[in-house]
Parts: C-alpha cells; structure tokens; sequence
C-alpha cells in the first residue's frame, strides 16, 4: 500500500498537510515525538476519511532516527510517493548564548535528518505513480538572521537543497519544492521563543493556507505563502546583504 510520509506531525504544519492528504484520500505515515497526539490524529483522519494511518512515534534528532524509519517501512512493507520534510524548529537568542547541544539538534533535526530520509526514500519513490517531496524551508532562507544564526542558516540548507533536487530530478517523473513560509501561526513561535517579535506581532498566516498552496503548486522549485512574503522575498533579491540582515536582525531582536 502507498503512504505520504510527514515529519512533524503532532502539530502546526505537518498536522495540517495531513489534514488536507486525508480529505484527498491519501494514506498517511505520521512522524513526530509526542505519540498520544499522533495516534488521536491518526484515529480522526481514519473515521473521518476512510483512509489508512499509521503513526510512528521517532525523536527525529536522534543519528538513528531515519534508518529506525526505514526499517519500519520495509517490515511492514509500506511504500512511500510522498515525502514531506516538515519538522523543524528555531531558538530566537545570540548564537553564543544559546546552549550549542540545542543548536546542534537543530541542524540535526532541520538538516541532517532531512537529508538523511530523502537519501534513503528516494530510490524506490522514483518507481511510484506520480511521487513528490516537500521540503518545508521558509522566508528566513534567503538572508542572514541575526539573533536566529543557526535556524535561518538550516533553512537556507533546506531551499538550496530542495532546488538542486528539483533541478536534478526534472524530467524523472518526481515532483521536489522547497516550501518557503513566513510567519504562521503554530506552535514554532512559542517553542522558538518568537511571540513578542516584530515579525510575529506584525501578523501570521493560517497553517492552512500555507499547506493549500504548497499542495497546489507542488510541482514547482520554490513555494513562498502569502503576498508579503513573496515581495520581502522579492526586494530582498535587489538590496544590498548588509540591508537585508539588519532587517532580519530587527524583526526578531
Ligand atoms: N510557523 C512558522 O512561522 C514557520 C515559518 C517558516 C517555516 N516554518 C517551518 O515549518 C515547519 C513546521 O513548523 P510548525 O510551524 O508547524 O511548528 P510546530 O507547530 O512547532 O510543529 C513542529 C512539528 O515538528 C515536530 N518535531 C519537533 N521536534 C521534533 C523532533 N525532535 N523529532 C520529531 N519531531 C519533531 C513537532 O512534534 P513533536 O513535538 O510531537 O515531536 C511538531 O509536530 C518547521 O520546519 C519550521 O521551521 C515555520
């Protein structure tokens, strides 16, 4: 049987994308910490929409976590065509504060493991009808960001990645992007210590209309949510690095 695989589950984004696979009749894999979440999203998605979904409870920081996934997959013989790298978090706080064990999981989580599964799915995605990987990144790809060193770092990754991936694999049938939000509204602001920054009071999308236009424009490189986002992304692209970091720097000081 065919599965979506999505990290980071159990909340914000990823329990959004699984929301709307379900509605399109999608069997679904979901991935996260908190297994009491996943299982009653699992239970709803099942009664409501007649599809199948499993749960796999994994810390998705640990070095192991991708092959326990992988090994799971093959034993109970799920084949994955759909692939979203969703979870993902940020520490607001100068790079030298900030304990270094955090950010390093931080690049574990946002990068490696990131990498990590999409090495090890790929090959046998490639046989299936129609598969696809998002890649969740986000605005804070396309500059520095001071006060949030390592995040914006890891989703700079993440987009440059995703778009040689797409660039890559075009013409072989698999669908890569990068999707690139701004401020949403989700359990990220708490977690990454953000609610009272200017880019966060300023206004947040609904994880819902990050998640339609993400499936919806699937097939394309780069995904930016939100009129805002798409002309912060673009002006950045014209002004001088030291303009653009200082602003990322004062939206989150
Ligand atoms: N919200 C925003 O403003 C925003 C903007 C741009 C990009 N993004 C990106 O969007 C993605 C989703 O974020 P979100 O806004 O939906 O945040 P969220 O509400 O905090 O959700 C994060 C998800 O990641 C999971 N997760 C966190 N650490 C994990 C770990 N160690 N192992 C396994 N799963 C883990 C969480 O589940 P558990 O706690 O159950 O493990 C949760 O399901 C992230 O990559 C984020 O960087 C968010």
């Amino acid at each position: 049987m065919n599965y979506t695989l999505i990290t980071g589950a159990s909340a914000g984004i990823g329990e959004v994308f699984a929301k709307e696979l379900a509605r399109a009749g999608k069997n679904l894999i979901l991935v996260a910490r908190r297994k009491d979440k996943l299982e009653a999203l699992a239970q709803e998605l099942k009664a409501q929409f007649g599809v199948e979904v499993e749960s796999l409870a994994v810390d998705l920081t640990s070095t192991e976590s991708s092959s326990i996934i992988v090994k799971q997959l093959e034993s109970s013989n799920w084949t994955i065509d759909g692939l979203i790298n969703n979870a993902g978090f940020g520490d607001r706080g100068a790079f030298v504060d900030l304990p270094l064990d955090r950010q390093l999981q931080m690049i574990q989580l946002n990068v490696t493991t990131l990498v990590e599964l999409t090495h090890r799915l790929l090959p046998k995605m490639l046989n299936q009808q129609s598969p696809y990987i998002i890649n969740v990144a986000s605005t804070a790809a396309f500059q520095a960001g001071p006060n949030m060193a390592i995040y914006y770092a890891t989703k700079a990754f993440v987009l440059s990645f995703s778009e040689a991936l797409h660039e890559e694999l075009s013409g072989k049938g698999i669908a890569v992007s990068a999707l690139c939000p701004g401020a949403t509204l989700s359990e990220f602001a708490t977690e990454a210590n953000m609610t009272d920054t200017k880019l966060f009071k300023a206004g947040a999308m609904t994880a819902e209309a990050v998640v339609k236009k993400s499936l919806r424009q699937k097939d394309r490189a780069i995904v930016i949510t939100g009129w805002k986002n798409i002309l912060s992304v673009w002006s950045g692209k014209v002004s001088p690095r030291f303009i653009t970091r200082k602003i990322a720097g004062w939206l989150q000081a």
